[in-house]
This record gives structure tokens, C-alpha cells and sequence, in this order.
């Protein structure tokens, strides 16, 4: 067995994708998570795709207490992947104090037990949201962060200053922030995937839900942007091409092949496409007809975005592979597989 690596939020979406990436290459795992917005059968689904069945401790990560107690019985722990956080846009808006008790005091009691358990490696969930909207595309990783346009962008951003100021802080430290892009899709086996609760905010799970005949039809948010079909531009990474990078990072630290102590990655494919072509996209590859409405703008969206990846490509070793008729493919075997459409 490899080392063994602490996944918080390992239940969740992106999260259990990497564990089962970490298992197929032979890391330990052990999960912490709260189940506030996942399920714990994703445990023996992990199981039955690797053979394997993550340690997995219920508490939340900001009950300080719990956590100290956790890394005093679970020693040898050589690295954490952080993903553990509230992640809607528009809960964050409502709910601003939740977002900002959980996103950053998890981080926080973290990365004190860091420094008092010896835990040298860390691997943060952040995302493309602290460009807001960039004055110049594709954004690198050079690109200047904005102010964010919600708690929750917000909390990402913070949370990349706390890790970048407590490495530099505790020569111990060595953290990477990865900005995600847009990640969608399902593993292959169709037995993990995206579970929003409750109507989804985001693209691809309203689009398979509306293609399972959940919902009526999709709203296109606006098409009055400045681009090309007038819908808004994304670059949408498969979730295990984005778990892989995950992979590859933790090793980055682990085999100390970081340049430095604090590195900022961002995770993409390098390639936008629009809503629109998603829309057209997901029923090409699946020959399912997809009915939409174009509605107005949704507040606090950005017009466009796509990352440069070359960096990423460089540094880690690591590309984007799945094509994005692959991975709309995925989506919608996962939403069939879970509401038993044959
Ligand atoms: C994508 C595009 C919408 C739904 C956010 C966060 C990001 C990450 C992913 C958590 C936009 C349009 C959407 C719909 C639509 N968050 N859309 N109709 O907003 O780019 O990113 O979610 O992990 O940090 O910022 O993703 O999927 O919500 O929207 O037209 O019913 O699809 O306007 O242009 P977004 P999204």
C-alpha cells in the first residue's frame, strides 16, 4: 500500500471521483465528511469500482474537537485533499455566515492540525470563480483574481490567502490550490456521480434531469452575451480527468517535485463552449431531444471563461483527455442508471 491520504468531503462529488483515482493507484484513503450534501452509499459504490472501502468518519470539520481527536487515532496520515465545503452560489448569498463559518474554519482547524499532527501536505479545492469575469482570456494562473461575486466565490478566494499565508508562515507547509473550471460528467461505471439535492443550480444535472423527464425544459440564462451564439462561455473538464489531476498533485508534494512551498494550479480543458452548445452537444451525443427557453441573464453569472492550461500541462504532467461528447455521454449514463431508465 502507498501512503495514506485524508480526503474531507470524500463522499461528494469531485471528492469520491478522486478517491476511487487515489485507490486505483494505490493510496490509502480515509474520508471525513459531514453527509450535509452527499450520501453514504457512495461508500460501497466506491467499493464495488475499486475493490477498496475507504475509512470513512462522519463529523464536520468545524468542530475543532472531533477533528484533533480524529488525527490522534489516525496516525501516518502523509497528505490531506480538501474538498469538504458549502458549494451554492446562490445558497452563499442567502446564507453568508454559513458559508463563511464552514467554508474557512474547516480550512482553519485543518491546517492546525497540520501543524500540531505533522501533516505536511495539503491539496485545496478551489475554483476558476476568483477570476470573476477576466478582462483577458484564456486566464492563466498569473491572472489577476477579482473581487468575488458571491460567499461562496468569496470563501475560495480567502481560503487560497489562508493556505498561501500559513505556508509561508510554517516552513513545514506545502500546500497547492487547484482552480477548477466547470466539472461534469460520471465515471464510467455509472455508479458515482452528481447527486444535487433538490433542483439543480448548475448546467449538465438540469439538462440530464430534463432529459430523464424530471423537469419540463431548460432555461438558457440569457443569449444576449458578447459571444459567438450569445450564450455564456465554460470550459467543462470531465470529473475524472479532474480527479486525476488530483492525483498528480499530491504526489507533486509528496516526491517534493514542487517548485515551491505554496503552488496555484488551475484545471481545465483550455477549450469554452456555450450553453447553447452544451445543450446541442448533449443531444448529439445522446440522440436525446432537449427541450429549452431562453430567459433572462442569472444574476452574478459571468459572460465567459476558459483556462489556459498550459501550465498545468507543463508542470504536472497532466492533460484534460475526455472529449466533451465523452463526457456528456457519462452525464446522462449516470442520471439513467440512477432514475433506472434502461
Ligand atoms: C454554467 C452556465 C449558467 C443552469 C458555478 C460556480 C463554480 C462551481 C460550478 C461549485 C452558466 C448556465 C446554468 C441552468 C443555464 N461551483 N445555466 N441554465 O455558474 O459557471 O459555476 O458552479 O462547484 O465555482 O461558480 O456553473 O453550471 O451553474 O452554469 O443557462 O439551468 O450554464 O448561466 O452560464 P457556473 P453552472
Amino acid at each position: 500500500m502507498k501512503k495514506k491520504i485524508l480526503v474531507t468531503g470524500g463522499t461528494g462529488y469531485i471528492g469520491s471521483h478522486t478517491v476511487v483515482e487515489l485507490i486505483n493507484e494505490a493510496y490509502e484513503t480515509i474520508i471525513i465528511d459531514n453527509l450535509s450534501n452527499s450520501s453514504v452509499d457512495v461508500l460501497d459504490n466506491i467499493e464495488k469500482i475499486t475493490g477498496k472501502r475507504p475509512a470513512f468518519f462522519q463529523f464536520d470539520l468545524t468542530n475543532k474537537e472531533e477533528l484533533e481527536k480524529f488525527f490522534e487515532t489516525n496516525t501516518g496520515i502523509e497528505a490531506i485533499i480538501h474538498f469538504a465545503a458549502s458549494k451554492a452560489v446562490g445558497e452563499s448569498v442567502e446564507k453568508p455566515l454559513l458559508y463563511y463559518r464552514n467554508n474557512l474554519l474547516s480550512l482553519i482547524n485543518l491546517i492546525d492540525c497540520q501543524l500540531k499532527y505533522g501533516v505536511n501536505s495539503i491539496c485545496f479545492s478551489s475554483s476558476c470563480t476568483v477570476y470573476g469575469q477576466p478582462d483577458t482570456l484564456p486566464v492563466t494562473e498569473e491572472t489577476p483574481r477579482k473581487d468575488a461575486e458571491s460567499p461562496y466565490a468569496n470563501t475560495k478566494r480567502v481560503n487560497e490567502d489562508i493556505l498561501c499565508d500559513s505556508v509561508n508562515a510554517h516552513e513545514t507547509l506545502k500546500g497547492i490550490s487547484l482552480r477548477y473550471f466547470n466539472p461534469i460528467g460520471a465515471h464510467s461505471s455509472a455508479l458515482i456521480g452528481e447527486l444535487p439535492l433538490g433542483v439543480p443550480q448548475n448546467l449538465v444535472p438540469f439538462i440530464t434531469q430534463t432529459a430523464a423527464g424530471l423537469r419540463e425544459q431548460i432555461k438558457v440564462f440569457g443569449n444576449d452575451y458578447n459571444t459567438p451564439d450569445g450564450s455564456a462561455i465554460r470550459d467543462y473538464i470531465h470529473v475524472v480527468d479532474l480527479a486525476k489531476a488530483h492525483v498528480v498533485a499530491i504526489e507533486r508534494l509528496l516526491t517534493n517535485k514542487n517548485k515551491s512551498r505554496y503552488e496555484v494550479f488551475n484545471l481545465g480543458t483550455g477549450k469554452g463552449y456555450s450553453v447553447l452548445e452544451i445543450v446541442k452537444g448533449f443531444e448529439k451525443a445522446t440522440g436525446v431531444k432537449l427541450n429549452y427557453e431562453i430567459v433572462g441573464r442569472r444574476a452574478g453569472d459571468i459572460e465567459k471563461i476558459w483556462a489556459d492550461t498550459s501550465y498545468a500541462n507543463r508542470e504536472l504532467g497532466w492533460k484534460a483527455e475526455t472529449s466533451l461528447e465523452e463526457t456528456l455521454l457519462s452525464a446522462w449514463n449516470w442520471e439513467k442508471k440512477i432514475r433506472n431508465i434502461i
